[in-house]
């Protein structure tokens, strides 16, 4: 008896039905090559941190092993977080540019013991900030954009001097990528990367990141500087405006709820476009798996996956380390 069939042209599962076969024609690869893991440093010893399950705050030293442990399998991008203490906290967050700080010192440390791995720093005020604001807060409550893009531009030049090869701002204040640019090359710092949080959203995800530095805002939110998580034709607003003032890369974020705006990105820039995994996605995974609903590590690379699909060149997450082990 003949065998039954239907009469298809196309039948798409011929081109799944080997591994090899897949790996012939996957559309996109997820390497370590393309991750880069946020670390958190403090002064004291190396501490987990409640709200972010698998997470530490390092101690200066211990931040360096783990430089030298993520590199090895790959991770060869770090961005740098001081979860600062309360006293030394201002109105003006001065600290952001004291070049004795945490973060200069952290960023010499990785430099002289791993000077190939790209060290990137975050740009805003919120770690070192009395009202726990990314700008600097007026008496009325308002938070002031050009006063606040100064001291950013003295965060961004302190970073630099101290030797960091990119640095992110994260404070989403109007201009501050074009102040950053003039100032690091006034100074000599042209070879500096400056990768702009471009779309970052008033995000409800990244609440366990506010619990690792305790940096939430003391009173009000973000929503008159992060972008409503509305709107997406804003970003490419935002887009074009860094990318004219000077950015070498382009950043979403949140990434998973905001896909959409990765591809946007990734369609209009003609730089990389970095998406980044936050807190929340990060716990989101970490809690479920705990309880036994998820498999973590199929999630991991699941997500990360989608991100790069959806048009990222770049991904900073929580999980580069693991993930990078699950590659190998
Ligand atoms: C602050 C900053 C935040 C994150 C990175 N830089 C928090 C915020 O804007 O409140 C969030 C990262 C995360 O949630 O993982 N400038």
């Amino acid at each position: 008896m003949a065998h039954p069939h239907l009469e298809l042209t196309a039948r798409p599962r011929r081109n799944r039905r080997t591994p090899a076969i897949r790996d012939m024609v996957r559309e996109t690869e997820l390497s370590p090559a393309h991750l880069v893991l946020p670390l958190f440093v403090h002064r004291g010893p190396v501490e987990p941190i409640d709200s972010m399950p698998g997470v530490n705050r390092w101690s200066l030293d211990g931040l360096v092993g783990e430089v030298g442990r993520a590199a090895e399998l790959g991770v060869r991008a770090v961005v740098l977080f001081e979860a600062a203490p309360e006293e030394i906290k201002t109105p003006t967050g001065d600290e952001a540019w004291n070049p004795d700080g945490l973060i200069p010192q952290t960023i010499g440390a990785i430099k002289a013991h791993h000077p190939d791995t790209v060290v990137m720093t975050d740009v805003a005020l919120d770690p070192y900030n009395s009202d726990g604001h990314d700008g600097i807060v007026a008496p009325d409550g308002t938070i002031v954009n050009d006063e606040t893009v100064e001291v950013l531009c003295r965060q961004a030049l302190t970073h630099a001097d101290a030797g960091a090869d990119i640095v992110a701002p994260s404070d989403m204040m109007d201009g501050r990528v074009g102040a950053i640019r003039e100032t690091l090359d006034h100074h000599g710092h042209t070879e500096v990367g400056i990768c702009a949080y471009t779309a970052k959203y008033a995000s409800a995800f990244f609440g366990p990141f506010r619990g690792a530095l305790d940096s939430a805002p003391r009173s009000g939110d973000k929503k008159t500087y992060q972008m409503d998580p509305a709107n997406s034709r804003e970003a490419l607003r935002e887009m074009e405006l860094d990318i004219a003032e000077g950015a070498d890369m382009v950043m979403v974020k949140p990434a998973g709820p905001y896909l959409d705006v990765v591809r946007l990105f990734a369609d209009a820039s003609v730089v990389p476009v970095a998406a980044y995994q936050v807190s929340g996605e990060y716990l989101m995974v970490k809690a479920a798996a705990a309880s036994g609903w998820l498999d973590e590590q199929a999630i991991i690379t699941e997500t990360l996956g989608g991100i790069r699909r959806a048009g990222a060149d770049v991904i900073l997450t929580y999980f580069a380390v693991q993930a990078a082990r699950l590659l190998s």
